[in-house]
């Protein structure tokens, strides 16, 4: 449990048990994540607040499949499904961006908008990629208080693989209504100019 020293966190007696034992997952600015029995993980906050922000989006968007379901919290915890799969961008660095891939990732944004997101973006570090390329979130942030009209960061991080232009024409097929502002505006974002 060593990795937990700086989180000097009173967990109750339920958080406390069902971590005894978990396998350490991952870490990040605001949590810590152990993996637990029947594909749940446990996240720990450091904050309360960041703990219940996150809560309060994972409730508005507990009925879509790209996001974990919640079945316990606490003031510094959630425990919620975990996502099996490979980070996104590993994903994408290793074996390139696919059809079925891209038009999941333009799903997955067509989602936030069903949503109500006032951010339509989300990084590919968030994002982890089953078997079936199906999509999951992991670390939803900020989607209701922050705004971004497109998926900025999402494309930058494509722009960084090496992906952009390919991602682009995909989009252009499978969602041409949004081609001409998320073209634009990315690559003025870039500073390249439109193609
Ligand atoms: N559902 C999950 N499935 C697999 N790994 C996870 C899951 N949730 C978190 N992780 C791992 O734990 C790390 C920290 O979790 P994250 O929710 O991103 O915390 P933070 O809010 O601090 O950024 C992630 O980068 C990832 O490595
Ligand atoms: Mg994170």
């Amino acid at each position: 449990m060593s990795k937990r020293e700086g989180y000097y966190i009173e967990l109750d007696e339920m958080a406390e048990s069902m971590l005894r034992g978990a396998d350490f997952l991952g870490c990040g600015h605001n949590g810590i994540v152990y993996l637990l029995e029947d594909n749940k993980v446990i996240k720990i906050f450091k904050s309360k607040y960041v703990c219940k922000n996150e809560y309060d989006i994972l409730k508005k968007t507990s009925k879509s499949k790209y996001f974990p379901q919640v079945y316990f919290h606490g003031d510094y915890y959630i425990v919620r499904s975990y996502a099996k799969g490979e980070r996104l961008d590993y994903y994408i660095k290793k074996n390139g961006l696919n059809r079925k891939v891209a038009a999941n990732m333009i799903r997955l944004i067509k989602e936030f908008k069903e949503l109500g997101f006032t951010k339509l973006d989300i990084r590919c570090k968030d994002l982890y990629l089953s078997d079936d390329f199906s999509i999951k979130v992991i670390d939803p942030k900020n989607n209701y208080s922050k705004n971004c009209s497109y998926p900025r960061h999402l494309m930058k991080g494509l722009s960084k693989l090496g992906v952009l232009d390919e991602f682009l024409g995909i989009v252009k097929k499978e969602y041409s209504e949004e081609y001409r502002e998320w073209n634009f505006k990315i690559r003025r974002y870039l500073g390249r100019g439109i193609k």
